[in-house]
């Protein structure tokens, strides 16, 4: 895949490919890619002509003790996956490129930020609607792939794509599993084999949840206490939440419907893993 660092670089490779009538997808990644992120390649090639992926590590969206520094970094092998799934550019900036200076401006996020990760992790969406909104202002995407498995970073994506009138479809592509369940994620490289062993608890809990769903229970505490239910000594498992929400605002509500979605967040050992489930087909 032909590597680019610079914004020049990437403007002018996406100039030319429009010229040539192509259509423009987006992925941008943290890299450390797993076929979760060769999905999200997968869609953005069903959907646009020439794919571009970004490998860029935001240090705006990471928290002062958060794993900035160990977060896994792998470029040569993200630049071989993404060849061989069909990705035509691969934009890894420096970080000098992206924050030559202090980032005086930024996109504070709408009220969806204010619980869950983004009440666990102040700031945390205001680096990542900064970054996605600089890397569409280099990009100039026609459609950009997201993973549901962020389901709160999908939300506030989709608001301010809405909000600020960006030109830019928004595709979310369904979360890529192991085969126990577990939510593909750069992260889970830092389970130890016991902690992945039982890391799969978590996607247990929420299928437990979707079942009794789709058997016609409606209240959302019940829902809720039976997902926290199934994670109730699992070794080196701590809850942090396991709601019941409206997929397209967070909100809890007090009974669940066809547009309601389950999401919870654990922490196992010295790692945070993140996951949910659409609860009905979304037409409530
Ligand atoms: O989901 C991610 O990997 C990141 O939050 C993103 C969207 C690439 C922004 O840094």
């Amino acid at each position: 895949v032909r590597t680019v660092a610079t914004i020049a670089d990437v403007r002018a490779a996406v100039r030319a490919a429009r010229q040539g009538g192509a259509k423009i997808g987006f992925v941008p990644t943290m890299g450390a890619l797993h076929e979760g992120h060769l999905t999200l390649i997968d869609r953005a090639l069903a959907a646009a002509d020439f794919v571009v992926a970004s490998v860029f590590v935001n240090p705006l969206q990471f928290g002062p003790n958060e794993d900035f520094e160990r977060y896994p970094r792998d470029l040569q092998g993200d630049g071989a996956k993404l060849a061989s799934r069909g990705t035509r550019l691969l934009f890894a900036p420096s970080r000098d490129e992206i924050y030559p200076a202090e980032q005086r401006i930024t996109v504070q996020p709408g009220p969806a930020d204010s619980e869950w990760e983004g009440a666990i992790r102040p700031g945390h969406f205001a680096g990542v609607l900064t970054v996605v909104a600089k890397l569409f202002n280099i990009v100039s995407p026609d459609v950009a792939v997201f993973g549901q498995k962020d389901l709160q970073q999908v939300t506030l994506i989709d608001e301010m794509i809405r909000e600020l009138n960006m030109p830019i479809a928004l595709i979310v592509s369904p979360t890529a599993r192991d085969r126990d369940g577990l939510a593909l994620s750069s992260r889970n490289a830092y389970l130890s084999r016991d902690e992945r062993q039982n890391a799969s608890r978590l996607y247990g809990a929420l299928r437990k949840v979707q079942s009794l769903y789709e058997a016609g229970e409606r209240s959302t505490q019940t829902l809720e206490e039976a997902g926290r239910g199934a994670l109730e000594g699992v070794p080196g498992m701590s809850v942090d939440y396991f709601a019941v929400v409206r997929r397209d605002d967070l909100v809890r509500t007090e009974s669940a419907d066809d547009a309601s979605a389950a999401i919870a967040a654990v922490q196992m050992g010295r790692t945070r893993l993140i996951d949910n489930i659409l609860l009905g087909d979304g037409s409530a």
